[in-house]
């Protein structure tokens, strides 16, 4: 039973579930995920108990970028089926008392979208302005090498700006070549987008995830022109984020959007801005409710402690890093905006094998991440697969993936001699986007119940011995476990609301923090290691009986000698006790 918290906002309390409808459930055999196969698994998600599912993009697309590439922003692709699936997908979602948020992609289109096919058709189209079209640099030629209108580099490797033999000009797309950047300087591009979400509230659905929406400000000068970014030590490009993360008009943009498309609407709804490269100060702007912009932010400075150079270049992660990290922003929105909680999604590689342990200790590893990121103040995501402890795909040939990013850097980084073959598939085996994309794991069947075609990407071969059906009946396993977190954040108000303090900040195994709210507090405590591990709190007396709400192993109970016990290799534990 959810506890009803006044003043509270619903999702203080709430779960979202990611799908990535691609790998989620294929129903027509022809080895891609669809509606049917989402609303066949909806007893899954159900048994599980989450409140909102936020289904990654399922628009017309040339899958260039697995949907994130949209040429009808009003339709579905026939891959996964047709609008009618669509509202009875949501029909049986709300009957069954969940909510369902849709990926809302504008910072781009496609570029098979009629908007771009128009706008590419002629210098003088009055669609020309709707994307970001620029002559060469002055002084030299279209299409020769360091013409183009600034130095960046797409997030997709190669330039940001693809020329256009058509009109001679180049269009500004950050990630790939088919993905070009809209331009919202044009209050006709703002209205098209507004009145396309008002069409899929006034349809039913109940917010947007909405993707890298902090990129669709850009910098731009007086002149229309764009500034070059600084090259780093070695690079073929120039960083463009500065100019385009949380640009100028970023806030107007989003406050706009507010009054358009969600002001004076039914509640219930939920906006969640998937912002790269935003600060806690950022944050704070975006998600105080009095500003009326997004609800929540998606950050990603937690699942970039461990990165080097760039995100292919993996360090293992310090746990004072993280503390510091997770630290800073529990503090940042502790009286304003709200923050989100993940370590998995379709753009990381699985959290247990990454901060885990995805062999002997696989179910305890994964059950501590979810214990300690799902007890901290925020609304927690769990991506397809890992309530069951889905691990990475680890590929082991070039063939075998599918991402436009992973082959793009395989293929740049070669081209330009910068690493082996070698060390660029131990570089996509810790950090390709498939080690997450793997089709979900049904039961032990053949492509483990996914698929009766031939699966778009590889099952991982653990599927007999890691897979739903098995974990649906056994009560110790890590789905039930995701159980009774998300029953406990919605019984417990401490969980949804308690203030948050740190504890043991220098201590490089456990990871331990207290929730508080009214007379409750919580203690969350986390090995992040394989041996056993003191917990070196200094007020241990106080949680002599204390009530044991949550443990992944049998242990832990305090026993009446005033000390916790010493935690077991990546092992979990909440207390509850009354104060004073
Ligand atoms: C973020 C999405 O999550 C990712 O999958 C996509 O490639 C980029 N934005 C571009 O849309």
């Amino acid at each position: 039973m959810t506890v009803s918290l006044p003043d509270a906002p619903w999702w203080a309390s709430a779960v979202v579930y990611q799908v990535y409808p691609r790998s989620f459930a294929d129903s027509d055999g022809d080895g891609i995920g669809d509606l049917r196969g989402i609303a066949s698994k909806l007893d899954h998600l159900e048994l599980l108990g989450v409140d909102v599912i936020w289904l990654s993009p399922v628009y017309p697309s040339p899958q260039d970028d697995a949907g994130y590439d949209i040429s009808d922003y009003q339709g579905i692709d026939p891959t996964f089926g047709t609008l009618d699936d669509f509202d009875a997908l949501l029909a049986d979602v709300h009957a069954r008392g969940m909510k369902l948020v849709m990926d809302l992609v504008v910072n781009h289109t496609s570029d098979e979208h009629p908007w771009f096919v128009e706008s590419r058709s002629s210098q003088d189209h009055p669609k020309r302005d709707w994307y970001w079209w620029r002559p060469a640099r002055e002084g030299m030629e279209a299409g020769q090498p360091g013409a183009e209108p600034t130095n960046w580099g797409s997030a997709f490797s190669g330039s940001a700006w693809q020329h256009d033999e058509v009109t001679g000009e180049y269009y500004l797309h950050l990630f790939s070549r088919k993905q070009p950047d809209l331009n919202w300087e044009n209050p006709e591009v703002r209205e098209a987008l507004y009145a396309m979400m008002r069409w899929w509230l006034d349809r039913g659905v109940d917010g947007f995830r909405m993707d890298v929406i902090n990129f669709i400000s850009k910098d731009m000068a007086a002149d229309g022109s764009l500034p070059d970014g600084d090259v780093p030590d070695g690079g073929l490009f120039g960083n463009g984020r500065p100019h385009f993360t949380c640009g100028p008009r970023i806030h107007e943009f989003l406050q706009e959007m507010h009054r358009e498309v969600f002001a004076g609407r039914r509640s219930g709804l939920l906006t969640v801005g998937e912002m790269p490269g935003v600060t806690v100060d950022d944050a704070i702007l975006f998600t105080d409710p009095a500003r009326a912009e997004v609800d929540m932010v998606f950050q990603f400075e937690h699942v970039e402690l461990d990165h080097g150079a760039d995100k292919w270049d993996v360090r293992p992660l310090r746990l004072t890093d993280l503390k510091k990290s997770f630290g800073r922003w529990q503090l940042g929105l502790a009286d304003v905006g709200w923050n989100s909680l993940y370590w998995d999604n379709h753009d990381a590689p699985r959290a247990v094998s990454r901060f885990g342990d995805d062999g002997e200790f696989r179910e305890r590893s994964a059950t501590m991440l979810a214990t300690v990121l799902h007890l901290h103040r925020g609304t927690p995501y769990v991506y397809q697969g890992e309530e069951l402890g889905m691990t990475g795909a680890h590929f082991e040939r070039i063939d075998q993936y599918r991402d436009i990013e992973s082959l793009n850097h395989f293929a740049e980084a070669l081209e330009h001699g910068r690493a082996t073959e070698e060390s660029l598939l131990e570089a996509l085996r810790a950090s390709s986007r498939d080690n997450s994309r793997t089709p979900v794991q049904w039961d032990a069947t053949e492509n483990a119940g996914f698929t009766t075609g031939e699966p778009w990407i590889a099952v991982n071969p653990n599927y007999p011995e890691i897979n739903a059906a098995e974990q649906h009946d056994n009560p110790s396993s890590v789905f039930h476990f995701y159980r009774s977190l998300i029953t406990l954040r919605h019984a417990e108000p401490a969980v949804a609301l308690g203030d948050f303090t740190m504890l043991m900040p220098d201590d490089e195994a456990v990871y331990a923090f207290l929730r508080r709210h009214g007379q409750t507090e919580l203690l969350v405590l986390g090995n992040f290691s394989p041996e056993p591990r003191p917990v070196l709190i200094s007020d241990t007396a106080a949680w002599t009986g204390a009530q044991l709400v949550l443990c992944n192993i049998d242990s832990g109970a305090v026993t009446d000698d005033s000390s916790l016990p010493e935690l077991q290799p990546w092992e979990a534990r909440v207390y509850r006790r009354q104060v004073g």
